[in-house]
């Protein structure tokens, strides 16, 4: 098989473009004609692979999923909107009222907001567990349970879950684990290899490359028997293994309508063809300024997985091959501290989001998770005096001297 990048930056060599474009055009449209109503019928049948409707599948789009599926060893990928579009059509396609998924309360803040605030009233019962003791999803599963739900890097906790233990648990009960990947991609975590069943990312951050626009996948691994998921029972007789992207294509994403833009494939597509180069870079940077942070008096703790000091070192450098994404968290004396350190920073941008080329800094407890109590923010991993850190691309001796702007202003 070609290497990660050829695959990342080719897609599907034998898909040529008729016109000889070396990029898939952006086709910009919404409906595709059709020369009969016997080829509208099949295509709406799901009789024949043809576009018809933008909101359903589009050529543009169509190449980035091919890229993605080829990079990720999944059997299909379904591109949308966002990754919370991915996370939120992933759960209503698996779980409904009355059932339950298993969690942890370590995860990005939309999404908890999803599951407690959203889904929960709509009779989704949501189990938090400490993911760090596998035990505790196991005892958390029972014959309501429709996913287990975890981040392979949890966002901003940055806690690393033993993927391989939590899905021999997920396996031996027969429910399908969902792993939210976009702190790592498929560059440094190959979740088919560690048993995860459904893969999710936000290409908003290390994907589009730049931060150039918002989107997310879906990705299927082919190793869950979807015969064993109450919802999916019927289609698994006729879809075996393509069932629930069956089910989210025809239904849940078709009817959700949160589709990705052509134009917005076309920039992530672009962005994956560099992602590998940028992810070393934003992980060697990431490693330098953890370094350097852990040696500053004014620090009173960073939390990086790459740092020996870090609890989950041995298992992340197992899990991801010796890099460890581009995300770390520091903490200061009190929230006062954190905001003058954050507005005296000139080149590092006070910004939300991930895995841009730019280096951005936040103080999530007072943005991201402002709309829980204090008291629900510290059982989420948020402390009042923490700042996160997304590493960017630039040269680090730079991105150094400005964090040193910072302290000089404590
Ligand atoms: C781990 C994780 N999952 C999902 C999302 C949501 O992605 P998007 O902003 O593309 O909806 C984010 C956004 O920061 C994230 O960090």
């Amino acid at each position: 098989m070609r290497g990660f990048s050829t695959r990342a930056i080719h897609g599907n060599i034998s898909l040529r473009d008729p016109k000889g474009s070396l990029r898939t055009p952006i086709y910009d449209s919404v409906a595709f004609e059709h020369a009969s109503s016997d080829s509208l019928r099949l295509t709406f049948e799901g009789k024949k692979l043809a576009y018809a409707y933008s909101r359903i599948a589009n050529p543009t789009v169509s190449d980035f999923e091919q890229r993605l599926q080829l990079i990720s060893g999944g059997i299909g990928v379904l591109a949308v909107s966002s990754g919370m579009a991915a996370i939120s059509n992933t759960i209503l396609a698996l779980a409904g009222a009355g059932s339950n998924i298993v969690t942890s309360k370590h995860l990005f803040g939309n999404t908890l907001s999803l599951l407690d605030k959203t889904l929960r009233p709509w009779g989704l019962e949501v189990r938090y567990v400490d993911t760090d003791d596998p035990e505790q999803v196991a005892g958390a599963i029972d014959a309501k349970t429709s996913a287990v739900f975890i981040e392979s890097i949890t966002n901003p906790q940055l806690d690393v879950p033993d993927c391989r233990k939590i899905s021999e648990i997920t396996a031996a009960h027969q429910v399908p684990l969902v792993v939210d990947n976009t702190l790592l991609t498929p560059y440094l975590f190959n979740c088919g290899e560690h048993g995860v069943n459904i893969e999710i990312l936000s290409s908003t951050k290390y994907i589009s490359g730049g931060a150039t626009s918002v989107g997310g996948v879906i990705i299927e691994h082919g190793n869950f028997d979807w015969q064993q998921a109450p919802r999916l029972q019927e289609r698994a007789a006729k879809q075996g293994q393509m069932a629930l992207l069956a089910a989210l294509r025809q239904e849940v994403y078709r009817n959700v309508g949160a589709c990705l833009a052509p134009h917005n494939a076309y920039l992530q597509s672009l962005g994956l063809e560099t992602m590998s180069l940028r992810i070393e870079k934003s992980c060697a940077n990431t490693m330098a300024l953890a370094a350097y942070l852990e040696k500053q008096s004014l620090v009173q703790g960073v939390n990086y997985p790459g740092l020996a000091s870090s609890p989950y070192h041995d298992l992340a450098a197992q899990q991801f091959g010796g890099r460890f994404g581009g995300v770390l968290t520091f903490d200061l004396a009190r929230r006062e501290e954190c905001f003058a350190f954050t507005d005296a920073l000139q080149l590092v941008r006070r910004a939300t989001n991930i895995n841009d080329n730019k280096t951005l800094i936040i103080h999530p407890a007072s943005t991201i998770f402002s709309e829980y109590p204090e008291v629900d923010k510290l059982a989420m991993g948020v402390r009042p005096n923490m700042l996160r850190l997304s590493v960017g691309i630039e040269d680090y001796e730079d991105l150094i001297d400005d964090l040193e702007e910072g302290f000089k202003a404590l």
